[in-house]
């Protein structure tokens, strides 16, 4: 893992964040993908090497040279559903692509609970559950190496590092801190147990180890 790089798309983002720090921290070569220049100072004090790419143009060339992907952008809650067609769908189906061409060697797609199933879930967020099935799907199809990582509601509470994959009853349970997203992420990465495998994640009572394995 220490000679291989890791491409963060979406590293200006929540998860994606905490996602660089704990790359950099164990040494691992990160490379942050932002569409701000403004944005790259503070990644860059985390330890990240900036590549500056919006995900609605071609930014095929950021994925060179690169081993991993992390896929952690979003549209957001706060914008209208032809961003989740463009970034949750379509710059996801993108990545997938250019991860294909550039021999990536592993692939980790954050997506969300409920995507297995769009049906099944709250109404007003089902065009971007259909988004996230879709872009799941088209992994899964692909050859490469992917893990899908399918939390729950996103809370701000700092991690336990103790999840579980199997999805509790009450919704209001369904939740997990982005500190254990992003452990969790690089667990996928140095691990070959979650390969070509796809978890529901949320807070447990597992190392996060003994949940993914
Ligand atoms: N919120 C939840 O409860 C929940 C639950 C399950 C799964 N998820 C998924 O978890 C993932 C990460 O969540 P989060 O809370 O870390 O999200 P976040 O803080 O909103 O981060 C999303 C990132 O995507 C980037 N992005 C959006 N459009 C872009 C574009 N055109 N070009 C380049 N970058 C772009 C944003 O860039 P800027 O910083 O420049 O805006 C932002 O840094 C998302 O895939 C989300 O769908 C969320």
């Amino acid at each position: 893992m220490k000679n291989t790089k890791t491409l963060v798309i979406g590293a200006n983002g929540q998860i994606g964040k905490k996602t660089v720090k704990l790359l950099a921290d164990t040494g691992m070569a990160v490379i942050a993908m932002i569409r701000d220049q403004s944005q790259a100072e503070s990644l860059e004090s985390l330890g990240a090497e900036v590549v500056i790419a919006d995900l609605e143009s071609d930014f095929s060339t950021a994925l060179i040279g690169c081993q991993n992907v992390v896929f952690t952008a979003g549209s957001g809650a706060s914008t209208g559903l032809d961003k989740t067609l463009l970034i949750d769908l379509w710059a996801a189906i993108k990545t997938i692509n250019y991860a294909t061409e550039a021999n990536v060697q592993r692939f980790i797609m954050v997506s969300a609970r409920g995507a297995d199933n769009p049906d099944n879930g709250p109404e007003r967020i089902k065009p971007y559950l259909v988004a996230k099935h879709a872009a799941d799907f088209v992994l899964m199809e692909s050859e490469l190496n992917y893990t899908i990582l399918q939390p729950g509601r996103l809370l701000n509470d700092a991690g336990t590092a103790l999840v579980q994959t199997n999805r509790p009853t009450e919704a209001s349970e369904q939740i997990i801190s982005r500190d254990d997203v992003a452990a969790a992420i690089v667990h996928c990465l140095t691990s070959s147990t979650t390969d070509r495998q796809v978890y529901e994640l949320f807070s447990g009572t597992q190392t996060i180890t003994d949940a993914l394995s």
